[in-house]
């Protein structure tokens, strides 16, 4: 069932000059992950794995513990270079991607846990996740030097506007610490979203979250994927199947099997995978879960 990414999309760019590095383009394009193989010493991480992300699209990525998941995304994040394989973001070869680089590139990320500025307020958190350009205004601003105030306003202005969309308006002056987990994590979410990104990688978003919350973030993530891709790596199997257009699974560091939710989880193969051995009458969701609750409890002592 694995899709094959074609390398033609460059065809679909909407970039008008530069390369993929340098940040110039933005707007809407296909990610494609092309035979990435990555090796921790003798241990292939990921092994010629391939897959893609396309405009308007929520992909979650699954797969039992150690299948790979965060190392794809770290290399999606330009936090691990791969041994083999490229990777391409509307069409053109992104070279030396490093995580600094993403946020010009049109691609936004939140990671596992929350990782917010203790020693600032919940929207000059969300404001910090701006570019260095619009950055450079509020910073500027901070400092008190002139011709800043306008930026300064706007970027305040979209940061207000995406608290108020996420529905944590409400804590905007208040500091990340004294908050409960949850908001912590919409604040998050907010800050990689103040940059209006074409791409969105999240990391285990649904971790530490309780099942109401888990609901609303899935209304989240569907809300978004209207304007934006968004990539999902997740162990909640629920808000996966519930979310995802599409869903490709990894196991031992290969692609398994790629297709619709429904398609995925009665697929033999990825049921084996979760299972081990031949598994008896669980199904994958009962199997998701067992693998979901070794990954919260690391989480936690994380
Ligand atoms: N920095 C590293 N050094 C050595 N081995 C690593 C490193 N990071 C990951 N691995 C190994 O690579 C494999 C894939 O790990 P990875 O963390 O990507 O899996 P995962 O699918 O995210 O698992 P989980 O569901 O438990 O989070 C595992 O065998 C893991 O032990
Ligand atoms: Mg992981």
């Amino acid at each position: 069932m694995q899709g094959e990414p074609d390398g033609t999309s460059a065809a679909t760019s909407t970039r008008t000059g530069g390369t993929a590095s340098d940040g110039a383009g933005r707007g809407p394009g296909r990610f494609d992950v092309d035979g990435v193989t990555v090796r921790f010493g003798g241990l292939t991480a990921l092994d010629s794995v391939s897959l893609f992300v396309d405009p308007g699209e929520v992909l979650g990525v699954i797969g039992p513990n150690g299948a790979g998941k965060t190392t794809l995304f770290n290399v999606v994040c330009g936090f691990i270079d791969p041994n083999e394989g490229v990777l391409r973001w509307r069409g053109e070869r992104l070279e030396g991607l490093k995580p600094h680089k993403l946020a010009g590139l049109g691609i936004s990320r939140t990671l596992q846990g929350v990782g917010l500025f203790a020693g600032m307020t919940v929207l000059e958190n969300v404001m910090a996740g701006a570019t260095s350009r619009a950055k450079a205004g509020f910073f500027s601003a901070a400092l008190g030097l002139p011709g800043s105030d306008k930026d300064e306003r706007a970027l305040r202005d979209r940061a207000m506007a995406i608290l108020t969309d996420l529905g944590a308006a409400q804590v905007a002056g208040r500091y990340p610490g004294a908050l409960p987990y949850p908001v912590q994590k919409r604040v998050a979410l907010a800050r990689a979203l103040v940059n209006e990104p074409d791409l969105l990688m999240l990391d285990e978003p649904a971790a530490g979250l309780g099942s109401d919350e888990m609901d609303e973030l899935g209304d989240t993530i569907r809300h978004l994927s209207g304007r934006m891709a968004v990539m999902l790596v997740e162990h909640h199997m629920d808000l996966v199947m519930r979310v995802c257009d599409r869903i490709t699974v990894l196991d031992f560091g290969r692609v398994i099997a790629n297709g619709t939710p429904a398609q995925v989880r009665t697929d033999p193969v990825v049921l084996a995978a979760y299972l081990g051995d031949e598994g008896g009458n669980i199904d994958i969701d009962a199997a998701a879960d067992v693998q979901r609750h070794a990954a919260d409890k690391q989480h936690k002592e994380a």
